[in-house]
């Protein structure tokens, strides 16, 4: 049936996971995620993270400024948590909308999170006080230990970290970012979605670890978490067609300069904003599930954080987008996500 399908309306996305970085960067990759959402989730991983109400404030106004766009485009921001956050912080900073969640990264789990948390009873006081207030908190979830196998980051977390932390505090509202397992479906899944959601990116419905190593081991399609088995990728493909409330648009969008992908310690991250929503619909097209594309990209996660569901629309039509090959950063490249690859869909200006 969808294969007939040319024109689709739905409400604007938005973008609950985002990594704009700075600077230079930052001028190059704004304009992609201002195209397609209206607004978009700002991680806080800056080579000097975004910890406090001042930096975010100034790091908010920098990406403001760096924006020339046709669009109405709206950052919000999120809290670095590290051992030193205190709860007053948050609280004003989320009563001002200054932060909208804060960020919980396992120490030594990604890029940028050497300041993260070794031990989550570091952060107790500061839970306790986001499940009072309704602050969401966002979780990096891999269990990080040499002795884990990367494979098995994922699940380890859940059994390890994520089940006693949500006994401790049930009615803390979580989103578990960028899941990769059937473990973390079905964890998610039995949960109410008020309080236990997930973002799912498109580089994980749409490849698997075969993809990574497909005729020599591939840089650009590192990230973290790493991607997994095919078994894995299915579930999460089942997950998101039958229009499940818990799961919703977050694409991890994370560039990285091309020095340091190619490199001998490479970075973990793949840029796909110029690619993310039209893959998105590919997905569900190939799903045969496009009828819960709306609910995914542009309901689930305003009504997980408690924002109004965006009255704009956009449509997209069945025409093929081609992708660029590289974007130009002073004398480097960031090589984006399905670079110079066709896509079928594109948006309607
Ligand atoms: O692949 C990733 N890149 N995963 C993350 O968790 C962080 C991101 C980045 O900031 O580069
Ligand atoms: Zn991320």
């Amino acid at each position: 049936m969808s294969k007939f399908i040319k024109k689709i309306k739905i409400k604007k996305p938005d973008d609950w996971h985002v990594h704009l970085r700075d600077n230079k960067i930052l001028k190059k990759v704004i304009k992609y995620t201002g195209k397609f959402y209206k607004r978009a989730l700002i991680m806080p991983n800056l080579n000097s993270p975004i910890t406090n109400c001042i930096k975010s404030i100034a790091y908010r106004s920098r990406i403001l400024k760096s924006m020339h766009l046709n669009y109405e485009f709206q950052p919000l921001m999120t809290c670095y948590l590290t051992k030193f956050t205190v709860p007053q912080e948050l609280e004003v900073g989320f009563s001002k909308k200054i932060f909208i969640a804060a960020k919980f990264y396992p120490y030594s789990s990604t890029t940028n999170s050497k300041k993260g948390i070794k031990k989550i009873s570091d952060i107790a006081s500061v839970l306790e006080c986001m499940e009072k207030i309704g602050m969401p908190l966002l979780i990096h979830g891999e269990e990080i230990n040499k002795n884990i196998d990367i494979y098995d980051r994922e699940a380890k977390f859940i059994e390890t970290t994520l089940d006693p932390l949500r006994n401790k505090f049930p009615k803390l509202k979580i989103v578990l970012e960028h899941i990769t397992t059937k473990e973390s479906v079905e964890y998610v899944k039995k949960n109410d979605f008020n309080y236990l959601s997930a973002t799912i990116t498109p580089h994980h419905l749409m490849l698997n670890r075969n993809d990574m190593f497909y005729g020599g081991i591939r840089p650009y399609l590192y990230c973290l978490p790493i991607l997994k088995k095919n078994t894995h990728q299915i579930a999460l493909r089942e997950a998101i067609s039958n229009g499940d409330k818990h799961f919703f648009l977050g694409s991890d969008t994370a560039p990285h300069l091309n020095k340091n992908k190619i490199n001998v310690l490479g970075c973990a991250g793949i840029f796909n904003a110029p690619s993310s929503l039209l893959s998105y619909v590919q997905i569900f097209e190939e799903m045969n599930a496009l009828k819960h594309l709306e609910s995914f990209c542009s309901e689930n996660g305003p009504k997980f954080y408690n924002m109004p569901i965006n009255k704009e629309t956009v449509t997209i039509i069945k025409k093929p987008f081609k992708i660029k090959k590289k974007i130009k950063v002073g004398r480097d490249v960031i090589i984006p996500f399905l670079s110079g690859e066709t896509l079928n869909w594109s948006i309607k200006n």
